[in-house]
C-alpha cells in the first residue's frame, strides 16, 4: 500500500472522525484486498486523525487470502480471528460497526469454490445481520455490481433501481445470485427488525495490494507485463468496464458505513471512462509510454463464461447521499498500480 494513498483516504473521511473514533469495528474478509486496505487505512486514522483509537476485530478464514493475507501482521488496536463466518462467531467485544466484506470475489475463485461462494454471501450475511441486530450495530454489506448481470445497453450507466439481467444457472450464478439473496436478507432485516444496514455494489476496484494470483484483469495484465509476456485479452476484447481506484472506493465504503441510509444500496465506482479491454491495453501503453503486446485469447476453463458485456455505474445517489466523489483518473490510478506491481509481482503466475 502506498503512503500517499493512505493519506488520501484519511483526508476523504476526516469529517466522519467524530462518529468513528473510540468505537469498535468488526471487519469480515479482513485479509482480502479491500479488507487489508481498510485495516491499513484505519491504522493511519488511529495514528493521525482520531482522538481516541478505533479498535478492530478482523475475521477471515483465509480461503482466498493467499500469502499476503496469511501473514500474521496486526497493527495496534487490531486483532485477528481466523474463522469461517458461515459458522457461529463468539466475540469478546460488541461491535458498533460491521464492515461485512467477506466473500469470494474473483471469478477464478468462485469457479473453484461455488458452494463456499454462495454460503458466505447467504449464511455468512445472515449471521452478520443477526449479530448486528443483537449488538444494535450499523452494518455495511458488500454486494457487487455483478448483481446487475448482463445489462440491457439502454440501462447503462446503471442506476441502483435497475433490476438486472441475471441467470440463476451457469458458472457465475453462485456469485451474482447469492449476492442478490444477500441483499434480500439485508432488506428483510431492515424491514422486519429495523437493523441499520446499507449495501454497497462495488464496480471493479483496483490498486496496490491486489494479489498477483487474484486473476482479475488488472493483476493478470500486471503479472504478464512483469514477465514481459503478451497480455491475454479474453474473448474479442470489446467487453467494457469502469475501474475505480482503491482510495476512492475505500472512502466511498466508509462514507456508506457511516452515512448510508438504512435499507438502501449504493453503486460505488468511477463512471469515467467506460473502457473496453482493448482500450484498457491502450491506456496501459499511454501510462508506460511504450507499445504493449497482447493476444486475443479464448476464455480458459478456469474462468466462468457468460461475462457481462458492459459495466458502468450511475453514482448520483452516492454523490448526493454520501458525499462520494471519486477523484483518481484512470491513468493516474494505473500509474500507481502498475508501478507498485512492477516492484512486487514476480511474473511467475
Ligand atoms: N474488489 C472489487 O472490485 C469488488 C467488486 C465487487 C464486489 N466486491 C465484494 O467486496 C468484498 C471484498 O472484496 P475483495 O476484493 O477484498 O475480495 P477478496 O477476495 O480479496 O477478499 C475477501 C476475503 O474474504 C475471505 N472469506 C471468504 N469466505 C469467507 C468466510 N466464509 N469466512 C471468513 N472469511 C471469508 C477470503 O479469505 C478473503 O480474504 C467481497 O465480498 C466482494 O464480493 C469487491
Amino acid at each position: 500500500m502506498l503512503d500517499t494513498d493512505l493519506n488520501e483516504i484519511a483526508d476523504g473521511i476526516r469529517d466522519l472522525a467524530p462518529e468513528l473514533e473510540g468505537r469498535h469495528l468488526l471487519l469480515t474478509g479482513g485479509r482480502g484486498f479491500l479488507g487489508r486496505y481498510f485495516t491499513a487505512a484505519l491504522a493511519r486514522l488511529n495514528a493521525d486523525v482520531f482522538a481516541k483509537p478505533m479498535t478492530i476485530d478482523v475475521v477471515d478464514n483465509l480461503i482466498t487470502a493467499g500469502a499476503e493475507g496469511s501473514r500474521d501482521e496486526n497493527p495496534p488496536h487490531t486483532s485477528f480471528i481466523r474463522h469461517d463466518i458461515t459458522q457461529p462467531l463468539e466475540l469478546r467485544r460488541t461491535p458498533d460497526f460491521i464492515l461485512h466484506a467477506a466473500g469470494i470475489a474473483s471469478p477464478f475463485y468462485y469457479r473453484a469454490y461455488p458452494l463456499e461462494t454462495l454460503e458466505v454471501a447467504v449464511t455468512g450475511t445472515r449471521r452478520m445481520l443477526e449479530l448486528a441486530r443483537e449488538a444494535r450495530a450499523r452494518i455495511l454489506f458488500f454486494s457487487s455490481s455483478e448483481i446487475y448481470g448482463d445489462p440491457d445497453p439502454r440501462a447503462v450507466p446503471i442506476l441502483e433501481s435497475y433490476r438486472g439481467n441475471v441467470s440463476c444457472q451457469g458458472p457465475r450464478a453462485c456469485y451474482d445470485e447469492s449476492k442478490r439473496l444477500g441483499e434480500t436478507l439485508c432488506y428483510i432485516f431492515h424491514d422486519r427488525f429495523g437493523v441499520s444496514v446499507s449495501t454497497v455494489r462495488p464496480f471493479n476496484v483496483y490498486g496496490p495490494g491486489m494479489q498477483e494470483s487474484d486473476y482479475r484483469v488488472l493483476p493478470n495484465f500486471a503479472s504478464r507485463l512483469k514477465a514481459r509476456q503478451p497480455l491475454h485479452v479474453y474473448g474479442r476484447g470489446n467487453q467494457t468496464r469502469t475501474f475505480c481506484y482503491v482510495t476512492d472506493a475505500i472512502i466511498g465504503f466508509i462514507r456508506a458505513l457511516v452515512k448510508g441510509v438504512p435499507g438502501e444500496a449504493y453503486n460505488i465506482g468511477n463512471p469515467e471512462p467506460e473502457v473496453s479491454m482493448l482500450d484498457l491495453v491502450k491506456e496501459i501503453e499511454a501510462v508506460l509510454g511504450r507499445p504493449v503486446d497482447y493476444t486475443l485469447a479464448t476464455y480458459p476453463d478456469s474462468y466462468p463464461a457468460d461475462e457481462p458485456q458492459r459495466r458502468c455505474p450511475d453514482i448520483r445517489k452516492a454523490r448526493l447521499q454520501l458525499g462520494y466523489h471519486p477523484r483518481i483518473p484512470l491513468r493516474e490510478g494505473l500509474r500507481r498500480f502498475l508501478g507498485w506491481a512492477d516492484g512486487i509481482y514476480t511474473g511467475k503466475l
